[in-house]
C-alpha cells in the first residue's frame, strides 16, 4: 500500500483508525460475507461523516425546555446518494444510517472485462439533482472508468456538486477521475498501490461485489 499521500490534491484519504482497521478486516481473504457486508456498512457510515463535512448550515429558531435558542440546521435540500451498480449498494445502508433523508439513485455500469471499458444498462435517479449535492458511492475506484461515466451521465442530468465515495482507488483511478472532472473531490479509506493485468486492485480486497453477495 502507498503512504497516506494523497495523489491529488481533490482526494481525501480518511485515514481515522477505526476505518483504517475495519479496512484492514475488509480485504483478508479470510473474512466471512457476513461480515464484510458489516464492515462496508460501517466505513461507509463513517465515509459519509466526511463526504458531508461542508454540507451548508443556516440558522433557525428553536424552543428547548430551558429558552428559545437560535441553532444551526442544515440548508437546502438534502443529498443524493447514487449507487453504481452492484457494488455501490454496499455502501448505501451505511450511509443512509447517517443521513436518513437522503434520496438514492442507481446507475448499472459494468466493465466490459475484455476492454474494462464501462457500458450503462440502468439509470434511475431523482428529478431535482441540480439542487443536492451528489453523492456517487462504489467501494473500488479501479481504472476509473465506471466513475466517470457515471458522473459525466449526472452532469448531463443537471448534477452540479458531485462527489466520489469509495473503499479503496488506485492511483489510476483517481487520475482518470482528476482529469476528465476535476471538480469532483474523492473521498476514500485508501490509495493502494496499482491496478493489475485483470484491472483489480493491488493489493486491494478482491472483487467488493462478490464478496457482499457472496456469489463467489
Ligand atoms: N472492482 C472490484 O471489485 N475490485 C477491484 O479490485 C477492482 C474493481
Amino acid at each position: 500500500m502507498s503512504d497516506s499521500e494523497p495523489v491529488a490534491t481533490h482526494t481525501t484519504v480518511v485515514d481515522h483508525p477505526l476505518v483504517q482497521h475495519k479496512l484492514t478486516l475488509m480485504r483478508q481473504t479470510a473474512t466471512t460475507v457476513v461480515k464484510f457486508r458489516q464492515l462496508a456498512r460501517e466505513i461507509a457510515l463513517l465515509l459519509a461523516y466526511e463526504v458531508t463535512r461542508d454540507l451548508p448550515l443556516t440558522t433557525i429558531d428553536i424552543e428547548t425546555p430551558v429558552s428559545p435558542a437560535k441553532a444551526p440546521a442544515l440548508e437546502g435540500k438534502k443529498l443524493c446518494l447514487v449507487s453504481i451498480l452492484r457494488a455501490g449498494n454496499g455502501l448505501l445502508d451505511g450511509m443512509l444510517d447517517l443521513v436518513p433523508s437522503a434520496r438514492v439513485g442507481h446507475v448499472g455500469i459494468y466493465r466490459d472485462p475484455e476492454t474494462l471499458i464501462a457500458v450503462e444498462y440502468y439509470y434511475k435517479v431523482p428529478e431535482d439533482l441540480s439542487e443536492r449535492l451528489t453523492v456517487v458511492v462504489d467501494p473500488m475506484l479501479a481504472t476509473g472508468n465506471s466513475a466517470v461515466a457515471a458522473v459525466s451521465k449526472l452532469k448531463d442530468d443537471g448534477a452540479s456538486q458531485i462527489k466520489f465515495a469509495c473503499l479503496l482507488a488506485a492511483p489510476e483511478g483517481i487520475e482518470q477521475m482528476r482529469e476528465v472532472h476535476p471538480d469532483v473531490p474523492i473521498i476514500t479509506a485508501a490509495i493502494d498501490e496499482r491496478l493489475n493485468d485483470h484491472g483489480y486492485i493491488v493489493p486491494g480486497l478482491g472483487d467488493a461485489g462478490d464478496r457482499l453477495y457472496g456469489t463467489r
